[in-house]
């Protein structure tokens, strides 16, 4: 997985050409694990005490199920790289993402996060249900491309869904789908989801009446410059401004609750869970 979103903000800022604070480009990596004792044997003790710890620790970016929600779903992850790619992991952290670095944890808490993490299957995180060929088709018909890129191709209004598969539960998706912006933070406390606050619409009235929507771009001393629905900037004068507010659960993005058959949302979430899987 890559700090995809933070390479597509620094895109759509400098194709904008302006003057932005981009996000330290660190260097992308394997996780530093220290050395450390032998993985001890797994026992329903200790698996119930990996969920105590995880809970506190991890369920605040993973979900107390692993399903994910700030940060990605991790379910299958312990199947997929075994204790000792888990442990790597946990103590090492991944550079370049929001997933932290535990140093401070011992060999023998970490053991048993990765105790309960093994337990974390795909199934109950939801189940690809749908044809994802004809979710690509639903995906190319409802113009998801104009904000979203797949690859190289696509928009950078929305983030990029690359490795959506990946990152995101079967649940977590059918919902963005359904409620686009009900996640939406409004500060960047959680370093996974602090780009998406570049998602947040703001609504700016001027003194003369005029009302512009759009996500925040850039700001300096004088001036505010919104990015509308669109992809139009706007530049506005803070003498000029009378109110810039956030809009709480309102997103760019339509929902597709409406617009699509519960049939058809299936299809779709199976193409893109599809993505990014096995790179
Ligand atoms: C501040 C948010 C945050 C916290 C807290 C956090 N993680 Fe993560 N974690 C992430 C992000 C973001 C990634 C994805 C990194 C990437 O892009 O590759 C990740 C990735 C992982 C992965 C690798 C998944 C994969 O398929 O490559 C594992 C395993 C993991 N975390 C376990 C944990 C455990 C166990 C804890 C608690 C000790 C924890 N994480 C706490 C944000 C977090
Ligand atoms: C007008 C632009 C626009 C269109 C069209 C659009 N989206 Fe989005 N999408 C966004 C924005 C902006 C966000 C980020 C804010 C949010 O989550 O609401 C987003 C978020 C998402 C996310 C969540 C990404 C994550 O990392 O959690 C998914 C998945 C997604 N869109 C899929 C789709 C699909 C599939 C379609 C077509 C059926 C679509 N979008 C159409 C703008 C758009």
């Amino acid at each position: 997985m890559t700090a995809i979103r933070s390479f597509c903000m620094a895109a759509i800022i400098s194709a904008a050409g302006l003057a932005f604070v981009a996000p330290p480009a660190l260097p992308q990596g394997q996780p530093v694990t220290p050395p450390h004792a032998a993985h001890p044997k797994a026992t329903p003790e200790s698996i119930a005490a990996g969920k105590d710890i995880f809970a506190g620790t991890c369920a605040v970016c993973h979900g107390i199920d692993g399903s994910g929600g700030n940060g990605p779903n991790i379910r299958g992850a312990g199947a997929a790289m075994g204790p000792e790619g888990v442990y790597g992991r946990i103590r090492g952290g991944i550079i370049g993402t929001g997933m932290p670095a535990f140093t401070s944890l011992d060999d023998a808490t970490v053991w048993k996060l990765v105790d309960y993490a093994m337990t974390l299957g795909h199934e109950d995180a939801g189940v690809a249900t749908g044809d994802s060929k004809k979710g690509k088709e639903i995906y190319d018909a409802s113009k998801c491309g104009t904000c979203h890129a797949v690859g190289a191709e696509g928009g950078n209004l929305g983030p990029d869904l690359s490795h959506i598969g990946v990152q995101r539960s079967i649940v977590t998706l059918t919902k963005t789908l359904e409620d686009p912006g009900n996640n939406l933070p409004l500060d960047a406390g959680l370093q996974e989801r602090a780009t998406f606050t570049a998602y947040v619409v703001y609504r700016a009235v001027t003194k003369d009446g005029k009302v512009i929507e759009g996500t925040r771009v850039n700001e300096d001393s004088f001036t505010i410059q919104l990015r509308d629905a669109n992809g139009n900037l706007h530049s506005i004068q803070k003498f000029e401004m009378k109110s810039i507010d956030p809009e709480p659960g309102k997103s760019f993005m339509p929902s597709y609750k409406d617009k699509l058959t519960a049939a058809q949302i299936n299809d779709l979430v199976a193409y893109l869970s599809s993505l990014g899987e096995a790179q």
